[in-house]
């Protein structure tokens, strides 16, 4: 079996990190390269964030490259601590002994296209695909496959309208969509299905392997944050979904659609429009409708208890 190459453009982010050990860990994709972009916490925390989920994994053999620090769109001062003040639930980190490759991120990821086939998982805001495009024209036409977190076809979560991946930077995401690629949206609707319980972070904490404890301790504070917010310890697993999509593509019901965001307005700043009407079927734009939760729980468990704290050389 063929496995695919894959980009993940990240903002981590607790989710993200969970994400990011669920790529590692299936043999059906090969991580080529992680680019780092403000987010859920400023680029120099994403960054860091990146280095040492990679660090803990045992793999500096993939390069980690800084993106964007600032949205294409006009910036919202957001002290987020949704993922605590580091981004990774604040824990203790030794320094990570993965290094920093020089290049931006959007000239990683035009290297790595120009390598071969490559599928990008976006995971957090658009603003280092927006500028990929700005910067190489027409590579959109070369790349594989994009799958995104984002959107939400009803009910936002950073306002009533949009969602925090759009919001942050609606024009990035407004370039994004109105391109030429096989593009696969994971919205709200689609990720609130998919969600750990605590005998799912018990599970991880009882592995006997540092990944699977640091997983569980930053998945708490990201369980009480949801616990406040949505009123049960149910955690989202928002970007998994996208890493979901390229390791079991039957696993997510999709259709074709058509996608528009919202760039200015007060109340709707970053809401996306998603449009099921049957005009849109043959779309290469796909939306994520449903998944199998607990199937989804079993494969992650599978795959986490599968990665070994390795010395990085
Ligand atoms: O709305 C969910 C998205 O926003 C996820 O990517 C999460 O990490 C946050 O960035
Ligand atoms: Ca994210």
């Amino acid at each position: 079996m063929a496995r695919t190459r894959v980009l993940i453009d990240t903002d981590p982010g607790v989710d993200d990190a969970v994400a990011i050990f669920l790529a590692l860990a299936s043999p059906e994709i090969e991580v080529v390269g992680v680019t780092a972009v403000a987010g859920n916490v400023p680029l120099a925390k994403t960054v860091l964030n990146a280095r040492r989920l990679l660090d803990l994994a045992g793999r500096d053999d993939i390069p980690v490259a800084a993106g964007c620090a600032e949205p294409l769109s006009e910036p919202v001062v957001e002290d987020s601590v949704v993922h605590g003040r580091d981004g990774l639930g604040d824990l203790e980190w030794d320094e990570p002994r993965v290094t920093l490759d020089p290049r931006h991120a959007v000239d990683l990821i035009a290297d790595l296209v120009r390598e071969g086939p490559l599928s990008i998982v976006a995971i957090g805001p658009l603003t280092n695909l927006a500028v990929l495009l700005q910067r190489y024209p027409g590579i959109e036409r070369e790349v594989e496959g994009l799958v995104i977190m984002g959107g939400a076809s009803f009910q936002g979560n950073v306002t009533p309208a949009a969602e925090f991946n759009i919001w942050a930077d609606p024009e990035a995401a407004r370039q994004v969509f109105a391109a030429d690629w096989p593009l696969t949206l994971m919205p709200l609707d689609l990720t609130h299905q998919a969600y750990l319980v605590d005998e799912d972070l018990e599970y991880f904490a009882s592995l006997g392997t540092e990944i699977g404890r640091r997983t569980a301790a930053m998945l708490e504070p990201y369980a009480q944050f949801h616990d406040r917010w949505y009123g049960n310890r149910d955690v989202i697993m928002h970007d998994a979904m996208a890493v979901y999509e390229l390791i079991d593509p039957a696993a997510i019901d999709k259709q074709g659609v058509r996608v528009d965001v919202e760039v200015d307005g007060v109340h709707a700043r970053g809401a996306t429009f998603i449009d099921r009407r049957r005009e849109h079927a043959a779309s290469p734009v796909r939306v994520g409708l449903a998944v199998d939760n607990d199937r989804f729980r079993q494969v992650l468990r599978e795959r986490l208890a599968s990665l070994r704290d390795t010395e990085v050389d």
